[in-house]
């Protein structure tokens, strides 16, 4: 099956290695909507524009499914890409709660990290709450998005952004989504920044998301790897080269 992974950037090749491990897919067609990331920081009307748009690139691919790897685009536009689209769509918010609810205890102490307009959206925490969650915090933490885009993943920069967003945190979290899918290329500062105070779990969309489609879709594992190839609306070269850091392809 050929699929299509969609992300305003780099983030969703967080998604993509997860997809790639599981060896789902024969062909695979990466787009970022690098012209015109963050995502997280527009509007819901502009956010349904850019995604409807990203439709029309998969066209002439012919896609057999899309995995939308953005959590700000699946808060607010999957609706109207499904109303568009004869094709599966997949977003990543669906997945995730699955994962959470599958064996976390109602009482536990759970940290929603996100984009603005993912947060603004309060999809995680609706969704959580009607689930019996009640020790629900949402934190906005999109300055982590560009940090990622240029490839800053530890540091000093990366250390303070996370001191500005945790040091006010009112209780502290044992489970932390990772409700962007820029953030689990942050996964060891997250972790080795909250290390001293709690033992915490992350939650990865992309992996929640192969476990999403291996049980609704019946997917199972191909003999062969994926083939994946990669375009975006700027700079394909930029996301090549990241996705050959970090996957190890391009
Ligand atoms: N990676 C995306 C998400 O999961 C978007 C980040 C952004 O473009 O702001 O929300």
């Amino acid at each position: 099956m050929r699929v299509g992974i969609f992300d305003s950037g780099v983030g969703g090749l967080s998604v993509l290695k997860s997809v790639l491990q599981a060896r789902l897919f024969a062909e695979i067609i990466y787009y970022g909507d690098t012209a015109r990331v963050p995502y997280g920081t527009k509007d819901p009307q502009t956010i349904a524009r850019f995604a409807l748009e990203a439709l029309d690139f998969f066209k002439p691919h012919r896609i057999e499914m899309l995995i939308v790897a953005c959590n700000s685009v699946s808060a607010w536009a999957l609706p109207q890409m499904r109303a568009r689209s004869k094709i599966p769509i997949v977003g990543v918010i669906e997945p995730g709660i699955l994962a959470i609810t599958k064996d976390t205890p109602k009482d536990t102490p759970i940290l929603v990290l996100g984009t603005k307009a993912t947060i603004a959206s309060g999809r995680y925490a609706k969704e959580l709450h009607a689930h019996g969650y009640s020790h629900v915090q949402s934190l906005a933490t999109g300055l982590f998005v560009p940090l990622i885009e240029e490839g800053i993943l530890e540091g000093p920069l990366l250390h303070a952004c996370m001191r500005h967003y945790f040091n006010d945190l009112s209780s502290t979290p044992s489970v932390v989504v990772l409700g962007c899918t820029h953030f689990p290329w942050i996964a060891p500062a997250l972790k080795n920044y909250f290390k001293d105070r709690i033992d915490c779990t992350l939650v990865h969309c992309g992996d929640a998301i192969v476990h999403y489609l291996q049980e609704s879709y019946r997917l199972s594992p191909l003999k062969h790897p994926s083939k994946a190839r990669f375009f975006a609306s700027a700079d394909v070269e930029g996301l090549k080269a990241q996705a050959q850091a970090w996957l190890g392809l391009g």
